[in-house]
C-alpha cells in the first residue's frame, strides 16, 4: 500500500495508543516535521506521560502547526486524534494556510494496542480501558473524517498492513519551482488569433502553417506562458486554443486558466451558464468547429493548475494575481482568487464584482504576474504586473520576457468588443526589484 502525501500539507495520525503512530512517523518523516503530544507534554512538563500536561502541550503544539504551516511545511500530527474536537482546531489550521490534510489511521484492536502498551509502560501500566475508549471514539469518527475536511484517509486494520505501507509524496500542481525558463509570458489572448501570432514572431519564434493548423517553435528553447483567458468575445477563439494546446501537448508551453476559460470549460461540460460576457461568441464558433476541438479543449482546460510558482519560486503567474500567502498552495480560496482576483466579497449593487487592488498590499519576494483587468500601460507595482492590455477591445497584446523583464507588445488589428469598464491606467510604475 502506497500512502500519497502533498510535499505541502498537514498529515494527521489517528489511532489509539500503541497503535503505532509513532513508530509510523519515525520510519516515514523526518523528526522535525512530526508534531507529536507526547513530545510537547515533556517540553512543558518533562515528562510526556503527564496527562495534566495536556491542555498546555496542545496549545504549544496546536501554535507551532500554525507556524509550520505558514510557512509552508509538511507537518504530521503524532496524536491520538480519536475525537472530533481534537482534530477541529488542527483542520482549520490547515484551511486557514491552504494546507491539503490526510488522515492515517491506525484501527488496531484495542486489546492489541493495549498489550503493547502494557509491555512498553511495565514501570506505569494504564487499564484496558483506556484503548477501548479510544477505539470506541475512532469507531465513532470513521464515517465522518473525509466530510471534516481530510482529503484521503488511509486506515490501517492490522499491524502488518501499517509496517507494509510506504510514503509517497507528491509536488502540488502549481509548483514548477525546477523550471528555470526562460519564458514568455502572455496576456489575455480573448480569441485574437492574428495578434497572438505576430506577437509570438515579434519573440522570435517560428510560425509555420501546416495542414492541421500552425506549427509554433523556438530555437532559444524559450516558451510562452499564457496567464489565461484565451477564450471569448474575439475572432477565433477555437484557433487560438489550436496554437496554445499544440505548444502546451509537447511541454513548450505552460498555461493558467481565468476566469473566462473557467467558464467556457463549465459550458463545455453541459452545465447551465449564462451566454454572457463573449461567451455567446466562443460557443458559436465552437459549435462551427465540431465536437473533437471542444473535447479536446475540455480535457485541456481540466488539467490546467490554478497558477504556476516557476524559477526558483521567483515568479508567479496567475490570472487575476495572487497575495504571498497563497503562492504554491492549492485550495478553494486559492482557486478562486486566481481566476478572480479580490473581489472584496462578492458582488457591487450593480455591475461586475468590485476588484480591489491587492497588487497595492504586496509585500512578498516573488514576482507575480497576471492579467484579467485592462490596463492601458503595464507598470510595476510592489513586483506584480498586469499584462493585460486590453488587446480584444482594441488596445494591444503583451507579453513579458523572463528573466529579462522586457516587455513587448502588439497593436490590436481592430476593437472586437467594447469594454464594460473604464481602462485604467496603472497608478505608479516601478522596477520589479525596486
Ligand atoms: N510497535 C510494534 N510494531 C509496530 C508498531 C509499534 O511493535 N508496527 C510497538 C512499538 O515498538 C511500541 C508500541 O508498539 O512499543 C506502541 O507503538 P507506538 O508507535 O509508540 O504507538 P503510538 O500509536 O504512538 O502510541 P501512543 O499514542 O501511546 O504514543
Ligand atoms: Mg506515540
Amino acid at each position: 500500500m502506497t500512502i500519497p502525501v502533498p510535499e505541502f500539507g498537514l498529515v494527521l495520525l489517528i489511532g489509539p495508543s500503541g497503535g503505532g503512530k509513532s513508530t509510523f512517523a519515525r520510519r516515514h518523516f523526518r523528526p522535525t516535521e512530526v508534531l507529536s503530544s507526547d513530545a510537547f507534554r515533556a517540553v512543558v512538563r518533562d515528562d510526556e506521560r503527564d496527562q495534566a500536561a495536556s491542555a498546555d502541550a496542545f496549545e504549544v503544539l496546536h501554535l507551532a502547526c500554525a507556524k509550520r504551516l505558514a510557512a509552508g511545511r509538511l507537518t504530521v500530527i503524532d496524536a491520538t486524534n480519536v475525537r472530533p474536537a481534537a482534530r477541529r482546531p488542527l483542520l482549520d489550521l490547515a484551511r486557514r494556510y491552504h494546507a491539503q490534510a490526510v488522515g492515517v489511521v491506525f484501527d488496531l484492536p484495542p486489546e492489541e494496542c493495549h498489550a503493547r502498551n502494557a509491555r512498553r509502560y511495565a514501570d506505569r501500566p494504564f487499564g484496558p480501558e483506556v484503548t477501548r475508549r479510544q477505539a470506541d471514539d475512532l469507531a465513532r469518527s470513521l464515517p465522518h473524517l473525509r466530510e471534516e475536511g481530510l482529503r484521503r484517509v488511509t486506515v490501517f486494520r492490522t499491524a502488518e498492513e501499517a509496517d507494509a505501507a510506504a510514503v509517497v509524496r507528491h509536488r502540488l500542481p502549481p509548483d514548477r519551482r525546477r523550471d528555470p525558463g526562460p519564458f514568455d509570458i502572455v496576456g489575455d489572448v480573448h480569441g485574437c488569433l492574428a495578434e497572438l501570432l505576430a506577437l509570438l514572431e515579434k519573440l522570435g519564434y517560428t510560425v509555420r502553417r501546416t495542414a492541421g493548423g500552425w506549427d509554433v517553435g523556438h530555437l532559444a528553447g524559450r516558451r510562452p506562458v499564457f496567464v489565461g483567458d484565451l477564450c471569448d468575445r474575439g475572432p477565433d477563439t477555437p484557433g487560438v486554443f489550436r496554437v496554445v494546446m499544440d505548444l502546451w501537448d509537447r511541454g513548450a508551453a505552460l498555461c493558467v486558466p481565468g476566469n473566462h476559460d473557467d467558464k467556457l470549460l463549465r459550458w463545455l461540460r453541459g452545465r447551465p451558464v449564462k451566454l454572457t460576457h463573449g461567451l455567446d461568441r466562443s460557443a458559436a464558433q465552437f459549435e462551427a468547429a465540431g465536437e473533437a476541438l471542444a473535447a479536446r479543449v475540455r480535457d485541456f482546460l481540466g488539467r490546467l493548475p490554478t497558477h504556476l510558482v516557476l524559477d526558483g519560486g521567483r515568479l508567479v503567474v496567475a490570472h487575476a494575481g495572487l497575495p504571498a500567502e497563497m503562492h504554491g498552495r492549492v485550495s478553494g480560496r486559492v482557486r478562486a482568487f486566481a481566476l478572480y482576483g479580490d473581489t472584496a466579497g462578492g458582488a457591487a449593487a450593480a455591475g461586475p464584482p468590485a476588484r480591489r487592488d491587492w497588487a497595492a498590499g504586496y509585500r512578498g519576494r516573488a514576482a507575480v504576474v497576471y492579467g484579467h483587468t485592462p490596463a492601458a500601460d503595464p507598470g510595476w507595482v510592489n513586483r506584480c504586473l498586469c499584462l493585460d492590455t486590453g488587446c480584444v477591445f482594441g488596445g494591444r497584446l503583451t507579453a513579458l520576457r523572463w528573466p529579462e523583464g522586457e516587455l513587448v507588445s502588439v497593436p490590436a488589428g481592430g476593437a472586437y468588443a467594447e469594454t464594460s469598464r473604464p481602462v485604467r491606467r496603472e497608478a505608479v510604475p516601478s522596477e520589479p526589484d525596486a
